[in-house]
């Protein structure tokens, strides 16, 4: 196969990953739980080529020189690694990568997520790697840490483990749920996730305590899925979130990552739930808010949180497919 097109769609952690034990092979400090969505996609196609490797992203050609040649490069030269160990003779080619993302880049919705899934997808196929669920998730996170739970259908776990074997994604059985996204800002974030975790690790003094209460907020959720307990799932949803804006908070200098207008919407949150609808917000590092509700209540959290959102409108977002090949000829 000298040619496969993948599809993948962002996620959202109930249960955030914010910081590495292991920065080259991104082995986070501590595991991770994750929706993944049915919008935003990111499609990517990988053709094997013998120029030299090359990424159009959005209908744009990138100089080989731009950040995000670089990375894909790097992520391309693993899956030749892998090629190789393999003895397959694609293992010295290069590859023209062409990627369209339908969600906003860089914006807080997760599109490193969607995009090193499909790559990871789409190029191990491309070179002729036949990966189960677990090593292509394994893959994915090489690119970015929370692209491994998109890999997974639904509902992910990601393990954190202590070595490239044992940190993957798996699906997890949860009760239905909804998403409303509420974007507030749609520009790209000031500062970069790799960034802000460096910034953590280095220089909060709750980044112990961080470490521990996410474990056991994993244990807890995974608990709450198991007995489909939705305003249990949402408590530790909220409470985690604020934690990991808490802790990078803390830094010096210090990190914000939320808005006013994001506040705005946990607060309609919990006036939603003082009056008896039931939602709970989260936020990665950005400044929009995802909302989870029950599929029935979604509709109407939306039309009560659409005037916080930039364009006037607040999305609701189902459970989604993992990354899947859509197309590929030889
Ligand atoms: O995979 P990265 O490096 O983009 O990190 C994602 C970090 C958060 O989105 C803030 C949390 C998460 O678990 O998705």
């Amino acid at each position: 196969m000298t040619q496969a097109t993948a599809r993948a769609y962002p996620n959202i952690a109930l249960v955030k990953y914010w910081g590495k034990a292991d920065e080259a092979l991104i082995i986070p400090v501590a595991g991770s739980m994750s929706m993944t969505l049915d919008d935003y996609a990111t499609t990517t196609t990988v053709r094997l080529d013998d120029a030299a490797d090359a990424l159009n992203l959005n209908g744009t050609e990138l100089d080989h020189t731009d950040s995000a040649t670089q990375r894909v490069g790097a992520f391309l030269d693993i899956v030749r690694g892998l090629a190789q160990e393999r003895g397959l003779d694609t293992a010295a080619a290069h590859a023209q990568v062409t990627t369209v993302n339908e969600g906003p880049t860089a914006a807080g919705m997760a599109s490193s997520a969607s995009g090193f899934a499909a790559l990871a997808q789409a190029a191990s196929a491309a070179y002729g790697l036949d990966l189960d669920t677990r090593d292509l998730s394994r893959l994915a996170r090489r690119g970015s840490g929370s692209a491994c739970r998109s890999v997974i259908n639904r509902f992910a776990v990601w393990h954190a483990g202590d070595s490239d074997e044992t940190s993957y994604a798996e699906e997890i059985a949860a009760p239905d749920l909804a998403m409303i996204a509420v974007t507030v800002a749609s520009g790209a974030k000031k500062v970069s996730s790799r960034a802000g975790m460096r910034a953590t690790a280095a220089t909060s003094p709750f980044y112990r305590a961080w470490i521990t209460t996410t474990e056991e907020s994993l244990n807890e959720m995974v608990r709450a899925c198991a007995d489909a307990d939705f305003t249990r799932i949402g408590e530790i949803t909220e409470a985690h979130a604020m934690r990991m804006h808490a802790v990078i908070n803390a830094c010096e200098p210090p990190i914000r990552y939320l808005a006013p207008a994001s506040y705005q919407v946990f607060d309609a949150v919990a006036e939603l739930r003082a009056n008896g609808v039931e939602a709970y917000a989260t936020a990665d590092a950005g400044p929009n808010v995802v909302v989870i509700s029950r599929p029935e209540d979604a509709e109407q959290i939306a039309g009560a949180l659409g005037q916080y959102a930039e364009n006037g409108e607040a999305k609701v977002l189902r459970p989604g497919p993992g990354a899947h090949v859509v197309n590929a000829d030889d």
